[in-house]
């Protein structure tokens, strides 16, 4: 048979092959791998992936990349990202290293609300200037498909106009985009009362958003002095009344219930999760909630605790990773999140693997990504590594060769 691709020899391919539902548990660890291996791509596709022996008997391919030594995986899956934004806040890690708390910094105008102002300024065309900078970075990193939030418009015209932003980014650049409105991130300065502004943003915007099908999910930073649990659950329930998909910021900093909320609305996913106890991680093991965890978050916040994520998987628990990326937390590398999934949050390799692929895919809803399976969209990374031990163990650096979008080679 033909093929237009063989990559073969490749000391470890991870294929993630597996049931289609994100893995739990100690479904985690496994990771599909296999020695020796070779991946036939035809088109957008995957036409086969196994031993080379195998692989070379069955295809004839047009182009052969020899992968001795090197590790294949899938390419990564970033389920949580705040893409759309203007400027930096590299003053605050300085406030930060002296003690001030994120909380502080937001109540004083800063924080998000710095970030807000600077979006609001910027045009359309410098906001896909600025993200798509980030994408290419991202991508060079491995990260193939993104989801992207809005939420430093906070009124109407300004969530729009990012959301715009990921639309024309989803069609102009490599990297996939699944669109997030996430109105719900702050009180605007515009506005006193946080159930005001709920109110607003369900009767105003999600209706003409959901109308201009310019998102797929919508999400809430459910935190104490930010949006409690029952103004998130109003606004979610309306976002799910108009066909919207929902995921939740959730017990980031305190746990007010956001959660439980997250598992009681069947919410795809849980995201941050590092005050969660284990009453709600057996909510979200039943309802199949999604935990994603961020722990590039507390890095950057110089804190002590990261998400549960071993009591997690033990109470069978899905769970992904995500690089936040954020002014806050302003890094494109899932690589980096992997390590410290590993180091901060005693994620085995293996686990962490599954996480940033297979299941972060199922986190945003795809099964056309995550494994490389026949069928399945030929999104794949070579790394310049022998195993996929590596990945933790060879921090900050980039350990990627070769990045494939949908059959072409884009790194
Ligand atoms: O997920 N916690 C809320 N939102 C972002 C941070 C946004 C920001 O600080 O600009 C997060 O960490
Ligand atoms: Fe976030």
């Amino acid at each position: 048979m033909k093929a237009d691709l063989l990559i073969k020899n490749c000391a470890e391919i991870h294929t993630l092959k597996g049931p289609r539902r994100a893995r739990r548990g100690d479904e985690m660890k496994e990771t599909g791998k296999v020695e020796k291996g070779a991946v036939a791509v035809k088109d957008d596709k995957i036409t086969a992936v196994g031993p080379t022996e195998e692989v070379e008997k069955n295809y004839e391919a047009q182009e052969m990349i020899d992968a001795s030594g090197k590790t294949v995986i899938p390419g990564f899956v970033d389920p949580h990202t705040h893409l759309i934004y203007s400027g930096s806040r590299e003053d605050e890690l300085e406030m930060k290293i002296k003690g001030k708390t994120y909380m502080e910094i937001l109540e004083e105008g800063g924080g998000i609300l710095s970030t807000v102002r600077s979006t609001r300024k910027s045009s359309k065309q410098r906001l896909i200037e600025q993200a798509s900078k980030r994408l290419d970075t991202m991508l060079r990193h491995g990260t193939t498909t993104a989801e992207a939030k809005s939420g430093y418009g906070l009124d109407k015209d300004n969530e729009i106009k990012c959301l715009e932003v990921i639309e024309e980014l989803n069609k102009s650049h490599p990297v996939d985009l699944i669109p997030t409105y996430l109105g719900a991130h702050s009180l605007p300065p515009e506005f006193d009362q946080t159930g005001d502004y709920i109110d607003f943003c369900i009767d105003e915007v999600i209706p003409e958003i959901a109308e201009k099908g310019l998102a797929e999910y919508c999400d809430v930073f459910c935190e104490k002095g930010v949006f409690d649990a029952d103004e998130s659950r109003r606004l979610l329930q309306k976002a799910k009344a108009v066909g919207l998909k929902i995921r939740v910021h959730a017990d980031e900093i305190e746990n007010i219930g956001c959660s439980r909320m997250a598992a009681e609305l069947g919410a795809i996913s849980g995201e941050h999760l590092v005050k969660t106890g284990e009453e709600e991680i057996r909510m979200m093991a039943e309802s199949g909630t999604i935990g994603i965890l961020l722990p590039g978050t507390p890095f950057m916040l110089m804190e002590e605790e990261y998400a549960p994520a071993r009591k997690m998987i033990e109470n069978d628990m899905a769970v992904a990773l995500a690089t936040d990326l954020n002014p806050n937390c302003w890094t494109e590398s899932m690589q980096m999140i992997i390590t410290l999934a590993c180091l901060q949050m005693k994620m085995t390799p293996s686990e962490a693997l599954t996480a940033a692929t297979f299941n972060a895919a199922r986190a945003v809803d795809r099964d056309d990504i995550g494994s490389l399976e026949e069928g399945k969209k030929a999104d794949f990374l070579v790394l310049d590594v022998p195993n996929h031990r590596h990945i933790p163990y060879r921090f900050a650096v980039n350990l990627v060769e070769q990045v494939y979008k949908e059959g072409k080679r884009v790194v």
